[in-house]
């Protein structure tokens, strides 16, 4: 008997590929999936050795031997279940965003917080190889006063429309990864956002009032000041890169390539492209993340990256877009602004 069983909410693309990490885990095993289109379900939850399978997710949360449920479902659908996962006393594993709307999260929080139980965010860079380097080497003073932050962050190639148009749009789907990067890395919350955009790649993306390239500037609690780059298509792959700059010195991370040979011949020098999008960049970032929750809740240790981290996160992609929309920077309320703990 595995000592920690769970259930999955949700069986598409990050629904599946959890389920698939944890069913190679040690110590944890997937129980139930659960989705609202379970046509074919069957034969790969069977493949996948998940006992049960079912169209209600009530049933997962009604299962004793269950004791923590991923809610991998669309984001318009996560506050309600977490409410709901939380009366029931799971410990929650939830996709990012929480929901689209920071009220609505705050309400879900409460819920969680009522009932005591466990609750992380799927930001799953945090647990990236060089992403956690450069926070360590700056949470270890080497850089000194942390003073700028630049993370670049593009996509090889945008959504289908079909995406966009549930996906609350740039900020909330897509920098929202980098916000919680920029809080993860400085330590510091963030006070004062101003972000421009555009629609340079797709012009469906602009008709569904949406943006595909953007810049935003952060002014940082300690401050320090912060800027994310973004685009929806980067012809070479996806780019994932950050450097933070401080009075004692600064820390760079890179792409990961498929391999780190360097072909120099009289024509020029050439490397591998980045992997090509997250799920092959980030491969090792979803299985560390889902350890650490495993963890967390076997040993009752903290959580890496928690409920108000998914809060704060969608805080500042709100700003970002009033932002946008009013062509001004604006300022976020913190009752206090502390430095993160773990
Ligand atoms: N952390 C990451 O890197 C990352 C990557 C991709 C997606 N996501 C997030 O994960 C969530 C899901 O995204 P996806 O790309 O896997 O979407 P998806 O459309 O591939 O999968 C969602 C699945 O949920 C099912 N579903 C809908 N309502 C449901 C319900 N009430 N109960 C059970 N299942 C239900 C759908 O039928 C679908 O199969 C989103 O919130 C998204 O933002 C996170």
């Amino acid at each position: 008997m595995f000592m920690l069983q769970v259930g999955i909410i949700g069986a598409g693309r990050i629904g599946k590929l959890h389920a698939d990490h944890i069913q190679h885990m040690r110590n944890v095993r997937v129980r139930a999936i659960s989705d609202v289109y379970i046509a074919g379900l069957d034969t790969w939850a069977s493949e996948m050795g998940i006992p049960v399978v079912t169209s209600d997710y009530r049933d997962l949360l009604n299962d004793p031997e269950i004791e923590a449920v991923f809610i991998c479902s669309p984001t318009s659908t996560h506050a309600a279940i977490i409410k709901e996962a939380a009366q029931a006393g799971k410990h929650i594993f939830c996709e990012k965003p929480v929901s689209f709307s920071v009220d609505t999260t705050e309400r879900a929080l409460e819920a969680v917080k009522k009932a005591g139980v466990k609750m992380q965010v799927g930001f799953n860079r945090r647990f990236d190889h060089n992403f956690k380097k450069a926070r360590d080497v700056v949470q270890a003073g080497k850089i000194g006063a942390p003073h700028l932050l630049r993370i670049t962050s593009r996509d090889p190639e945008p959504p289908p429309a079909e995406y966009i148009s549930k996906s609350g749009g740039l900020f909330m789907d897509m920098t929202i990864h980098d916000f919680d990067m920029a809080r993860y890395v400085m330590q510091s919350e963030v006070v004062e956002v101003y972000a421009q955009g555009a629609n340079l790649i797709d012009p469906q993306i602009g008709e569904l009032n949406d943006i595909d390239t953007a810049v935003v500037n952060l002014r940082f609690a300690n401050g320090a000041l912060g800027i994310i780059e973004n685009s929806r298509k980067a012809v070479y792959g996806y780019d994932q890169r950050l450097e933070a700059f401080g009075s004692e010195g600064c820390v760079t991370t890179n792409n990961d390539r498929a391999s780190t040979a360097i072909v120099a011949t009289a024509d020029g020098v050439q490397m591998d492209k980045p992997l090509y999008f997250f799920l092959e960049r980030y491969t090792q970032a979803y299985i560390q993340e889902v350890e650490d929750f495993v963890r967390a809740i076997l040993h009752d240790g903290p959580i890496v990256c928690d409920a108000n981290d998914g809060l704060q996160a969608e805080r500042i992609a709100r700003a970002a877009k009033e932002s946008l929309l009013s062509g001004r920077p604006v300022k976020l309320e913190h009752e206090s602004a502390p430095m993160q703990h773990q």
